[in-house]
């Protein structure tokens, strides 16, 4: 057995920043509420035209962490693809990524599992690197929300928050299993499956004909919904426990993490997470100020960002945690 770890990081965001002042020009809102409930300060959302989309951004994010990992793109054994935004409601973007990238015929493994959806991919990469089934494995997160999203008053609890961009990391084997990702823990409760939800179009309640049959411009099936309270509270739940049940597998306690990456769902939840792990400001990152909330892609911007800023060093245990949609959840906890 052998473990993994990360040898390069890249990301990718458009080019159009769109403040709050922005938005409540579209809806009736204002940047004191969005501050006060969220942190977020501007987004970015790709402008029609601009050729950014999902996968090309994901592409532009993987680029990057294939130089830095100082490796040759055919070096690359398999690639996992991680959206709940794909540019085609199928083939999903892994096969768009080989194709872009000019990558052998490798495998392409679309992971769903929105806001944990990086979280999950990675432990998927680690599990095949940990067999010996592959040695290089190709991460990638990436969103564009702002297609989606209901940019008018009645959608604004939840498109306020969402933001597009891409994150990428290449995993390779590591020999000494003291290093590297230690372990990886998933979890999922699907009885909310229908709290933080967008149902059409699927094949069990909204059909594509059903929509175009209907013609109805008040149907709101067609953007994500949120029941944000709950989904809160929730998430400030579920955070804790899977970093707890992180650092426990490892005989770690709190004061052993250098650096939280946390899912940039929200900035007063990192902030709860921080204050109940006793953690202080130079220990947990986040740039959800700037990004707004970018489901799979965050945690891949954040820790490329973190480790940019030289706030990751060679020996830190590094924590990834995520809460989302599912609801399903997860963390991962890393000898850097
Ligand atoms: O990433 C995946 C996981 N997602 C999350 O973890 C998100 C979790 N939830 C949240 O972050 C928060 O619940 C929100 C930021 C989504 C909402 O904050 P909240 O403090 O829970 O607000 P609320 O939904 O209870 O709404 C409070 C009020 C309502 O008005 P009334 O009924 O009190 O008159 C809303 O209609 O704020 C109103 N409101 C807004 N006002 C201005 C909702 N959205 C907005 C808005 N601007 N954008």
């Amino acid at each position: 057995m052998y473990n993994s770890k990360i040898i390069g990081l890249g990301h990718y965001v458009p080019d159009n920043v769109v403040t709050n002042q922005d938005l409540s020009a579209m809806m009736d809102t204002n940047d004191a509420w969005i501050t006060e409930r969220t942190g977020i300060k501007e987004r970015r959302w790709v402008k029609p035209g601009s050729g950014d989309t999902t996968a090309t951004m994901g592409v532009k994010a993987a680029k990057i962490a294939i130089e830095r990992a100082g490796i040759d793109k055919d070096d690359i054994d398999f690639i996992v693809f991680a959206t709940l935004s794909p540019d085609m409601y199928f083939p999903g973007p892994g096969v768009q990524v080989q194709h872009a990238l000019g990558i052998k015929t490798v495998g392409a493994l679309d992971v769903r599992n929105q806001c944990s959806g990086f979280v999950y991919a990675i432990a998927v990469a680690d599990n095949f690197i940990k067999t010996g089934m592959y040695k290089n494995v190709l991460v990638i997160g990436s969103e564009v929300h702002s297609h989606g999203l209901d940019k008018t008053t009645r959608g604004r609890g939840v498109s306020v928050i969402f933001g597009d961009g891409a994150g990428a990391a290449v995993l390779t084997r590591e020999e000494d299993t003291s290093k590297g990702i230690l372990s990886t823990h998933l979890h999922s409760q699907g009885e909310h499956a229908e709290e933080l939800v967008l149902v059409a179009p699927g094949m069990g309640k909204r059909w594509v004909t059903d929509i175009l049959a209907d013609n109805n411009p008040d149907d709101e099936s067609y953007f994500p919904h949120m029941n944000g309270q709950f989904v809160f509270k929730n998430a400030v739940v579920r955070f804790s426990e899977v970093i707890m049940e992180g650092l426990t597998k490892n005989n770690l306690d709190k004061e052993a993490i250098d650096m939280l990456i946390p899912h940039q769902a929200n900035l007063r939840i990192a902030q709860f997470i921080q204050k109940k792990f006793g953690l202080d400001d130079d220990k947990v990152f986040n740039n959800i100020q700037k990004y707004g909330n970018t489901t799979a892609a965050s945690i891949p911007i954040a820790l490329t960002e973190a480790w940019q800023e030289g706030k990751i060093k060679e020996g830190d245990t590094v924590v990834l945690a995520a809460f989302g949609s599912g609801f399903t959840w997860g963390s991962v906890i890393i000898k850097w």
